[in-house]
């Protein structure tokens, strides 16, 4: 068993599709190990996304991330991070795979419903950006 981070991301959750991305989540096995919602300040945003910050869309990112609340989760499963990204789907949601939550209920590229961690590693580090040890444990 092992861990992976995520957000509900803020177009998902102003199309009221918080319970069902939830649902779709635990259907697939994933256990709910943290989870809350917050609004995170455009800087901090920024933070979060720092590996992305030479990207031409970096900025986009963060206005959008840092525009309404979004809901962090930490998860667990076996083989967490590789069965979360496949759940996702695509990060385009136009070529994400049918059934995929991002095919069901983003938006678009720039406003894509949720984040999924991309290794272990970085599950790690993301999971402790919003989560302290005890709300981990
Ligand atoms: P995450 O799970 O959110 O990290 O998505 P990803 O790993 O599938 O994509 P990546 O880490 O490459 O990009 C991070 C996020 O930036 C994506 O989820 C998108 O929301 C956003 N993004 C990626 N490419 C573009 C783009 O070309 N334009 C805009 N506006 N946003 C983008
Ligand atoms: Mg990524």
């Amino acid at each position: 068993t092992n861990r992976t981070f995520t957000m509900i991301k803020p177009d998902a959750i102003l199309d009221g599709f918080t319970g069902p991305i939830i649902q779709q989540i635990e259907e697939a096995g994933f256990k709910i190990v943290a989870m809350k919602k917050v609004h995170l300040s455009a800087a901090d945003a920024g933070k979060f996304y720092e590996v992305h910050k030479e990207r031409p869309f970096y900025g986009e990112l963060c206005e959008y991330m840092s525009s309404n609340p979004i809901i962090p989760m930490v998860l667990e499963k076996e083989n967490a991070v590789e069965d979360f990204r496949v759940l996702i789907g695509a990060t385009d949601p136009a070529k994400a795979a049918e059934g995929t939550i991002r095919k069901r209920f983003a938006r678009s590229l720039g406003s894509n419903a949720i984040h999924g961690s991309d290794s272990d590693e970085n599950a790690a580090i993301e999971g402790a950006f919003f989560f302290t040890a005890t709300e981990l444990k």
